[in-house]
C-alpha cells in the first residue's frame, strides 16, 4: 500500500468577522497519495480556496490539522506551489522582480545572489 502524501485531519477554519466567527470549514479529511491527481469541486463559497490556503500554509487552521510527507504544515515552503484565483502581483514591479521577491525570501540563506539570478532566469 502506498504511503501518505498529504492529510487533513478535523480540519476546522473559523474566520473571525464582526457578526462573530464564520465557520468556513468543519471537519475536512482528506488523504491524497503520492502521483493522485485531485480535483475539489463546490459551489462558489463552499471552502476550495480555503482548503488550499491551508494546504499552502498560509492559513492556520483552527482545529485539526495538515500533513505533508509526515511534517505538519504550518508556513508556505518552495515544495508547494500556489496559483492564485486572484492577481497577487505587485504591479510597479517587472515580472523578474516579482519573482526574484519570492525567491529571495525562501532562499535568502542558502543561494548566493548568483544562484538566485539563475534560478529566476
Ligand atoms: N478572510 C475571510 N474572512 C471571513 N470569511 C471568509 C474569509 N475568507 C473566506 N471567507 C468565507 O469562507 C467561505 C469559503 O470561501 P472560499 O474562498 O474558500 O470559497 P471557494 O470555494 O474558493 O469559492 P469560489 O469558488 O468562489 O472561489 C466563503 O463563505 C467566504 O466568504
Ligand atoms: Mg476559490
Amino acid at each position: 500500500m502506498s504511503k501518505t502524501h498529504l492529510e487533513l485531519t478535523g480540519v476546522e477554519m473559523a474566520f473571525d468577522t464582526p457578526k462573530g466567527p464564520f465557520v468556513a470549514l468543519d471537519n475536512v479529511n482528506l488523504k491524497i497519495q503520492k502521483g493522485e491527481f485531485v480535483s475539489l469541486i463546490g459551489h462558489s463559497g463552499c471552502g476550495k480556496s480555503t482548503v488550499l490556503n491551508i494546504v499552502a500554509g498560509l492559513l492556520q487552521a483552527t482545529k485539526g490539522g495538515c500533513v505533508l510527507d509526515g511534517h505538519e504544515v504550518n508556513s508556505p515552503g518552495p515544495e508547494r506551489a500556489v496559483v492564485f484565483q486572484n492577481h497577487a502581483l505587485m504591479p510597479w514591479l517587472t515580472v523578474y522582480e516579482n519573482v526574484e521577491l519570492a525567491v529571495r525570501q525562501v532562499f535568502r540563506k542558502s543561494m548566493n545572489r548568483k544562484e538566485r539570478r539563475d534560478w529566476i532566469t
